[in-house]
């Protein structure tokens, strides 16, 4: 995630795109850069560091031109250089383009470039769009349709506003699963990644749909389709939201903002390319014993990977908190440790890695941030591509990890032959389904969630409890619980109950079951047993259940209603109720939910 901006104005626009690239920044800030069209060719200026520290270095505003595109970088392919950031010239530097996104198969389009004799001067995806322009240009001699079959040619998933020398009035951008939108005004058109970029200037914005184009000038705009280039009749809107609502997309936190970001996100992890994926899987069947480990969420990330692990390749991988990893596994090399890190900077997840490259085991790792210590001290890193997790409570940037894990796991049991390649493809496909399963469950369930934490604002101690993957679940709903509301919430497996922590249970005691789905037949009956057992002791219940069923609802004190959907989704929907869950209730007690007491975003000690 990254932002872009794009202004065709009467004036000067070097100021205009500076403020919005400001307005941006939250969105990506490791390197930024601007190109204008100063009435003969393009100017292209950028440089690694945030917003101001590049403008202290090029200078932008001093840049002349009424038309440009800007970007500021959340990389994802290729480190935090100036070579890498963004605009990128096509060779002949008659096109210049600004990506939001992953470009999944960059790979191969760039070799098929190269053998052209193109030539790259970055090692991001991005800069393929760039010279595959120029390419079609060179057969069509027309800018839209060079456009249009460039980008008909890349997969993933891409936000892209382009200049061109050839057509030096208008701003061509498109997108597919990253976010644009347009702002519209007298003399001055803006396109962006979001309206926090031109809300000081206008607040009247078109929304750009999947797969749609727009063509924009000073005084005009037009979108198109991009499958059949037939033009689309588009509604203006014109927002309220304040600056700082809008720096939020019109939430009241972060966490919220980042709770809805995820159906984006999870979308973006399924454009990390192939060879990414399968260079990490292949440690797993190279080396006879690998592990998971993080910290924190990232623990539990790691846990839900080793369920798994299991599942789909028939493989026990066992995962372990970073900080106890050096004490406990005696590490050597015929290991391989897979390492998972928001920030790419956690001192407990450091001294893992260190501990397993000392021993000489294999590490690869799945990091948030670019350019991070953690991504620079693994042998292979895999990107998540989730954009900046603003708020200090995880969410968006474990699920993209879990999901991430599904895509290794998945090619394990390709290579260690308990799926075929056809059953495999099945499985990553339910998580196209997954993100729009999710999109609908946050946008409609979000009300019922918000009215069941205030029915149970009075509530001090909580059980979270799930059995098989819905135990890591309960454990990670249960941290979200405690970090955001102080609350006591504990985390165990639904089977333990009765071992020891039942004696707690009375009248008092609020239990959230992760009840399965009911064709996950066997963890559905022993979930139930669990839920009887606490019952029997007066103990009050919450559990995730389906619409209709009347059964489990009449065990039940409150219930949250899951959709009736694949089993293997279910426990990954309720992961993000629960995150709702925690955020509402915390709401409630008024508390400071983006930055809550005693917690950092990055935790770099020991
Ligand atoms: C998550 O909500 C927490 N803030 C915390 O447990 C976090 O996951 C942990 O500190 C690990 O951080 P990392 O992912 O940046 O390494
Ligand atoms: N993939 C591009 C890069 O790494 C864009 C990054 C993004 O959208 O976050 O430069």
């Amino acid at each position: 995630m990254c932002g872009i901006s794009a202004i065709a104005s009467h004036k000067p626009v070097a100021s205009l795109l500076l403020k919005s690239l400001q307005n941006l920044e939250y969105r990506g800030y490791d390197s930024c850069g601007m190109a204008i069209f100063d009435d003969k060719e393009i100017m292209l200026r950028k440089n690694i560091g945030n917003v101001n520290e590049v403008n202290s270095i090029e200078r932008f505003e001093e840049m002349q031109g009424q038309l440009g595109i800007a970007h500021t970088r959340w990389a994802t392919h290729g480190g935090v250089t100036p070579e890498n950031s963004h605009p990128h010239f096509s060779s002949d530097q008659k096109f210049v383009i600004v990506h939001n996104g992953i470009f999944s198969n960059f790979q191969a389009v760039k070799a098929g470039l190269e053998a052209k004799g193109h030539q790259f001067r970055s090692q991001t995806d991005s800069e393929v769009c760039a010279n595959l322009i120029q390419d079609e240009y060179s057969i069509c001699q027309d800018v839209e349709t060079a456009f249009c079959n460039a980008l008909m040619k890349l997969d993933g998933s891409y936000a892209v506003a382009m200049l061109t020398s050839y057509q030096p009035n208008t701003i061509f951008a498109v997108k597919k699963d990253s976010p644009l939108v347009l702002g519209v005004n007298d003399g001055v058109n803006f396109v962006s990644s979001d309206m926090n970029a031109f809300i000081s200037e206008t607040r009247d914005a078109v929304l750009i749909n999947d797969l749609e184009y727009v063509l924009v000038n000073n005084d005009n705009f037009q979108v198109k389709k991009l499958l059949d280039r037939e033009t689309i009749t588009k509604q203006i809107i014109h927002v309220q939201w304040d600056k700082e609502t809008a720096q939020k997309g019109g939430f009241s936190h972060y966490m919220l903002k980042e709770i809805f970001d995820q159906p984006q996100t999870a979308r973006q992890t399924l454009h990390i390319p192939a060879e990414e994926i399968d260079t990490i899987a292949r440690k797993f069947v190279d080396k006879p014993q690998s592990f998971c480990v993080g910290v924190g969420t990232t623990y539990y990330v790691a846990m839900i990977g080793t369920y798994l692990f299991s599942k789909f390749a028939d493989l026990y991988v066992p995962s372990i908190s970073a900080d106890e990893f050096p004490t406990l596994v005696p590490v050597n090399a015929n290991q391989h440790v897979l390492f998972f890190s928001q920030s790419g900077e956690t001192y407990d997840t450091r001294m893992a890695i260190r501990a397993a490259t000392t021993a000489g085991a294999a590490t690869s790792g799945v990091v948030n941030v670019v350019g991070s210590s953690i991504s620079q001290e693994v042998d292979d890193c895999i990107f998540q591509g989730s954009g900046p997790e603003i708020c200090v409570v995880s969410t968006k940037a474990a699920l993209s990890q879990i999901l991430i894990l599904w895509q290794i796991a998945l090619r394990v049991g390709v290579l260690r032959k308990r799926l075929t390649e056809e059953q495999a493809e099945a499985h990553r496909q339910q998580l196209f389904e997954f993100s729009r399963l999710i999109e609908k469950v946050i946008n409609e369930e979000s009300g019922f969630i918000r009215d069941l934490a205030k029915n149970t604002s009075h509530v001090r101690n909580w059980l979270f409890m799930g059995r098989g993957i819905y135990y890591p679940i309960a454990m990670e709903s249960a941290l979200k619980m405690k970090e955001v509301t102080y609350l006591h919430a504990e985390g165990l497996p639904a089977g333990f109950l009765k071992h020891g922590t039942l004696a707690m249970v009375d009248e008092n005691m609020y239990s959230l079951f992760f009840l399965p789905n009911r064709q996950d037949t066997d963890l559905f009956h022993t979930t139930l047993m669990a839920i009887e057992e606490v019952k029997a002791r007066r103990g009050k219940v919450i559990a995730f259940c389906t619409q209709d069923d009347e059964e489990v609802q009449n065990m039940l004190d409150h219930y949250f209603v899951i959709p009736d959907t694949d089993p293997e989704l279910t426990p990954l929907v309720e992961m993000v109720m629960a995150q709702l869950f925690s955020y509402y209730s915390a709401l409630n007690l008024g508390l400071n939910i983006d930055k809550p007491r005693n917690l950092a975003k990055s935790v770099t000690v020991g």
